[in-house]
C-alpha cells in the first residue's frame, strides 16, 4: 500500500502548488492512495466545500484536518455529508464529523485517523487514550492504519510515535508548516515523520505575510495576518506499507519548490 501525504495546505498558493504538482507526485511514486492535509486550505484558516471537493477532483482520496477544522462556519453545512474529510478524533461527544474513516482499496482496509496534540494547543481529549480506543474499534477492521497527529511540539509527537509503534502502519506529523529531518521506521515498524511541513508560500513566516508577524513580534500588538505571496512550497511524505503485516517497508520526505530561486 502506497501512500502519498500532502501536508497543511495553506490558502490559494497552497491549492496552486496541488494544481501544478500532484500529477507529476502521483506518476512519480504511483500511489494507492493520496491524502491531503486541509486545515489551513481557505485563507490560510479552515477549510470549504469548494475546496474539500476540489481535493477529491485533482486526485485525493482522503482529507484530514487540525485546530482550524471549525474556522470557515460553512463547515457545519458540509461535514456531515463529506465522506471522505476527516477531523480531530479527540474533541468532546457531539461534535460533528468523525475523527476516522475506513476505506477499501482493492481489497485492503486502509483506516485514516486524525488526532491533536494538547501541549502548546487549545484543550482537547487525550490523544494518546483515544488512540487506544479507537485501535481497539479498529480490531480485525483495518489491514493498514495511517495516523495524522496535528501538535504543536515534537516531544509530543515522538512520545506518540513510540506510543503507537507496532500497532499503526504509518504516524506522520503535522501543524508546525516545518519539516523536520527525522523520517524513520520504528523498531516495531511503523514509519514516522515529526512533522510533514506545509503546502503553500515559501517565504512567509508559517505560511503566512511576513510583515504582520514581524510587527506583532517586535511591537507585542495584534496584527490581521494574511496568507503570503511569491514563491511557494510543497512538502510532504511517501509511505509504503506491507498491507499483509501493516508494517511499513520505507518512509521518503518530499519537498518541491514551484521555481529553483531557492536562496
Ligand atoms: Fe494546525
Amino acid at each position: 500500500m502506497k501512500i502519498l501525504f500532502i501536508g497543511d495546505v495553506v490558502g490559494s498558493p497552497g491549492r496552486e502548488m496541488i494544481s501544478a504538482h500532484l500529477k507529476e507526485l502521483k506518476q512519480t511514486f504511483k500511489p494507492n492512495v493520496t491524502i491531503i492535509n486541509g486545515e489551513n486550505a481557505a485563507h490560510g484558516k479552515g477549510i470549504t466545500e469548494k475546496i474539500y471537493k476540489g481535493f477529491l477532483e485533482q486526485g485525493a482520496q482522503m482529507v484530514t484536518l487540525g485546530n482550524h477544522a471549525w474556522d470557515k462556519r460553512e463547515i457545519f453545512d458540509f461535514i456531515g455529508d463529506a465522506k471522505w474529510l476527516v477531523r480531530p478524533a479527540n474533541l468532546p461527544k457531539g461534535t460533528p464529523g468523525v475523527g476516522y474513516r475506513i476505506m477499501n482499496l482493492n481489497g485492503t482496509k486502509m483506516a485514516v485517523i486524525n488526532l491533536l496534540g494538547r501541549t502548546f494547543m487549545n484543550p482537547a481529549d487525550c490523544p494518546f487514550r483515544k488512540a487506544d480506543e479507537i485501535l481497539t474499534e479498529l480490531e480485525g477492521e483495518a489491514d493498514v492504519i495511517f495516523v495524522d497527529f496535528h501538535a504543536e511540539t515534537t516531544s509530543e509527537k515522538q512520545a506518540m510515535g513510540w506510543y503507537l509503534d507496532g500497532r499503526v502502519s504509518a504516524i506522520i506529523g503535522t501543524h508546525t508548516h516545518v519539516q523536520t529531518a527525522d523520517e524513520r521506521i520504528l523498531p516495531r515498524g511503523t514509519a514516522y515523520l515529526s512533522d510533514s511541513g506545509m503546502t503553500g508560500p515559501l517565504d512567509g513566516i508559517l505560511g503566512m505575510d511576513r510583515e504582520a508577524v514581524l510587527h506583532r513580534f517586535l511591537t507585542g500588538l495584534p496584527a490581521k495576518f494574511e496568507v503570503a505571496e511569491g514563491q511557494k512550497q510543497l512538502n510532504g511524505a511517501f509511505i509504503d506499507i506491507d498491507e499483509k503485516t501493516g508494517k511499513a517497508r520505507k518512509i521518503t520526505r518530499i519537498q518541491r519548490f514551484d521555481n529553483q530561486m531557492i536562496y
